[in-house]
Order: C-alpha cells, then sequence, then structure tokens
C-alpha cells in the first residue's frame, strides 16, 4: 500500500526510541559488561590531575590519595588541582604532616573550603603515626577510625591505593547508579543509600581491577553524567542506562526540596597603616571559619552595620564602602560589605595585629577575607 505523504503542517514522526535496557540479561554478567565498559573508557579518558600517576594502573601513594580524597569531599577537583601540589611540597609524607603546626596546615588549605577538613586530616595523619606506625592502613574498617575518615573516604583510600575490592558511594556515583538502573527514589533515603552501596559493591566485585573501576565511576559522574545537562552522548553505558533509555536523566535523581540558607551580615574594615601593613584579627569561639584570619569583621543575623557602627569600631581614619559581594556556604548566604580606609594614628584593635602584605599572604584565610585582604 502507498504511504500517504506527510501533510506540510503534521508533526514531524517520533522516532521509534530504543526499548530500555534489557533487565533479562542475568545480573552478573549484565554488571561484568558495566564493569569493563567503565574500565576501558577510565583508561582512554581519564583526566590528568595532580594526585593521579599518569598509569592507571600504577600503584598510589597512600599519603597522596588521603590527602586528595580528603580534599575531594565537597570540592571540585579543578580547585583541589590548584591546591594540591603546594600541599604536598609543604608536607610530602605522613610524618611531616603530623609534625605540622596547626595553622601552617590551614594556610596551605586556604581556598578549599570546610576547614574543618583539614583539621581531621591533620589528625589522621597523626593517628597514622602514632596508632600504624606512619603507615595508612589498607583496611577499610581500620581507615574509617581515622579522624574525618567516613565510608565513601575509607572505600576510595582502600581500592585506589590497595586495590581492595569495596565499594564507594558519593554524589557522582550515587547519581550515576540511580540514572543507570532508572530509580528516580531520593538519594539521601537511608532505603535508596542502601541500595546504591549494594550496587555498587555488586559492580566492583565484577571488575577487572577495583581501582580503575572505583575511580571510573567517580570521574563518569563528575565529567559526563553530570547533575544538569548530563552527556548521554558521550556516555560509554548509555546503552545500558534505563534513565536515558526512556528520557529520565533530567529527572533522575529527584531533586532535593530547596532549604533557605540563613543571611549573615559581614561589614569589613580593611585598614592600612602608613607602612602599607594591613590589620588582622584571628577569629575564635567555634563556628563558621574559626581559627582563621581576618580584617576586622562586624557581623550582624538581620541587617549591615550602620556607617556609623563601622566607624565607631575605631580604627579608620577616613572610611568608604569600597565594594559588596555575595558568598555562599553550605547553610548561609554572607553578604559582605567592605569598607577601605587608612588607620588612626596610633590605631589599636582589642585582637587585631599589623602584618605585612606578604604575612597576611601565608595566613590561613578563607576565600572571602583572602579576596579582601589581598585581592583576587
Ligand atoms: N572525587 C572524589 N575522588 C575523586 C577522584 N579520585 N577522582 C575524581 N573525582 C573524585
Amino acid at each position: 500500500m502507498p504511504r500517504a505523504a506527510r501533510q506540510p503542517d503534521a508533526p514531524p514522526p517520533t522516532r521509534p526510541r530504543a526499548g530500555p535496557p534489557s533487565r533479562s540479561r542475568s545480573q552478573p554478567r549484565r554488571d561484568a559488561a558495566l564493569a569493563r565498559r567503565l574500565e576501558a573508557w577510565f583508561r582512554a579518558n581519564r583526566r590528568d590531575l595532580p594526585w593521579r600517576p599518569s598509569d592507571p594502573d600504577a600503584p598510589r601513594d597512600p599519603y597522596r590519595t588521603l590527602v586528595s580524597e580528603l580534599m575531594l569531599q565537597q570540592t571540585q577537583a579543578a580547585r583541589v588541582a590548584e591546591r594540591f601540589g603546594g600541599f604536598i611540597a609543604r608536607f610530602p609524607d605522613v610524618v611531616a604532616l603530623a609534625d605540622a603546626d596547626e595553622q601552617d596546615v590551614l594556610a596551605l588549605w586556604s581556598g578549599l573550603g570546610y576547614y574543618r577538613r583539614a583539621r581531621l586530616l591533620h589528625a589522621a595523619a597523626r593517628a597514622v603515626v602514632e596508632d600504624h606506625a606512619a603507615r595508612v592502613p589498607d583496611e577499610p574498617e581500620a581507615l574509617r577510625r581515622l579522624p574525618g575518615v567516613g565510608r565513601y573516604t575509607a572505600g576510595a583510600v582502600a581500592s585506589l591505593a590497595f586495590g581492595v575490592r569495596t565499594p564507594i558511594v558519593d554524589a557522582n556515583v550515587a547519581r550515576v547508579l540511580l540514572r543507570v538502573e532508572g530509580r528516580d527514589t531520593p538519594p539521601d533515603d537511608p532505603e535508596t543509600q542502601k541500595w546504591i552501596w549494594q550496587r555498587s559493591a555488586a559492580l566492583v566485585e565484577r571488575a577487572a581491577s577495583p581501582s580503575v573501576f572505583n575511580e571510573a565511576l567517580m570521574e563518569l559522574g563528575a565529567t559526563v553524567c553530570t547533575p544538569r545537562a548530563p552527556r548521554c552522548g558521550s556516555c560509554p553505558i548509555k546503552g545500558q542506562c534505563h534513565a536515558s533509555a526512556e528520557g529520565l536523566q533530567n529527572h533522575i535523581p529527584a531533586p532535593k526540596a530547596r532549604t533557605t540558607r540563613r543571611e549573615l551580615f559581614c561589614d569589613v574594615a580593611r585598614v592600612e597603616d602608613a607602612r602599607g601593613r594591613l590589620l588582622v584579627e584571628r577569629r575564635t569561639g567555634g563556628g563558621m571559619w574559626d581559627g582563621l584570619w581576618q580584617a576586622p569583621t562586624l557581623e550582624r543575623d538581620d541587617r549591615h552595620s550602620s556607617p556609623a557602627e563601622v566607624r565607631a569600631a575605631g580604627v579608620f581614619e577616613g572610611a568608604h564602602q569600597s565594594g559588596e559581594f555575595t558568598h555562599q556556604t553550605t547553610h548561609r548566604v554572607v553578604r559582605f560589605r567592605v569598607w577601605t580606609g587608612t588607620a588612626r594614628a596610633g590605631a589599636t584593635h582589642p585582637r587585631g595585629e599589623w602584618k605585612s602584605r606578604r604575612a597576611v599572604e601565608g595566613l590561613a584565610l578563607s576565600s572571602p577575607q583572602r579576596r579582601i585582604l589581598l585581592g583576587g
């Protein structure tokens, strides 16, 4: 029968979508195929990052792996790549880190945020020296007893540095596995978490190299199976992916309910004395950025401090507002207003110290305070 000519304004014919990947193949065989594909893809496409040896199958230094995995918790690889080399140059092994002064560790951590991790890493280095004869343990259970090392980091260090066949799950891995299986339950739900860990364990069981496979899974989540606009066209396991087959890749994982972050208003006095020194103080009292240095800062929850309140802090000769910016943390929106001026003759500040620009460059500073004090 002749086919009817398509009407000019008729909708374009829809292409039949490839059906969802078969679930009938036995799960272990399907997992083995997935693992093989991911490992091959990773060997050919991995990013060159400073904590990775040039050969994906080469042994990895456990200390460097511990440092990089702690840095990579909640921080993008590109940012960690900027800081990792400097940190390792200063603390080349676990003994050097264990012996370091905490302020030096924090200073080398500057810009990575979540400074609690730096303190935990420092404590972990001390525990490795004291309890494990300065050798990073290879068992996930022993790793988990180190400060700052949770189930994910223990699995990452054990598998990447020691080749232990143990699973890892971080946000990237969770997203990949939920999409591959077309599961749209919220990733943080305890049942879902249990399921994701089981899937990750079943897959690494089938891998040729647990180290290559685990890092491949993370890498796929970081570079291809991204939270927004995933690049399914470049994905080595597209053919096995239920979300992609059903066009659900932008709906899985289910988005988190938006939480409103509290505001914090910071008015910062950037004061220079006649010799070009900067006035800085150390934060105390726990809370955000505890122990880091800053230009004297007035903080309020409800509004910015008034010009009169800023002047009443008594450090300026002539103060003018020189900039404003917003900094987001996990829990807060911090609104910075910067006041610049020269020091009143003989100006003192209850907790302030005058330091040269050089000295300030070497201090542990949060990234907004670094921007205010040193620019850039
Ligand atoms: N995120 C956490 N660890 C990682 C790694 N080793 N490679 C890439 N991204 C990561």
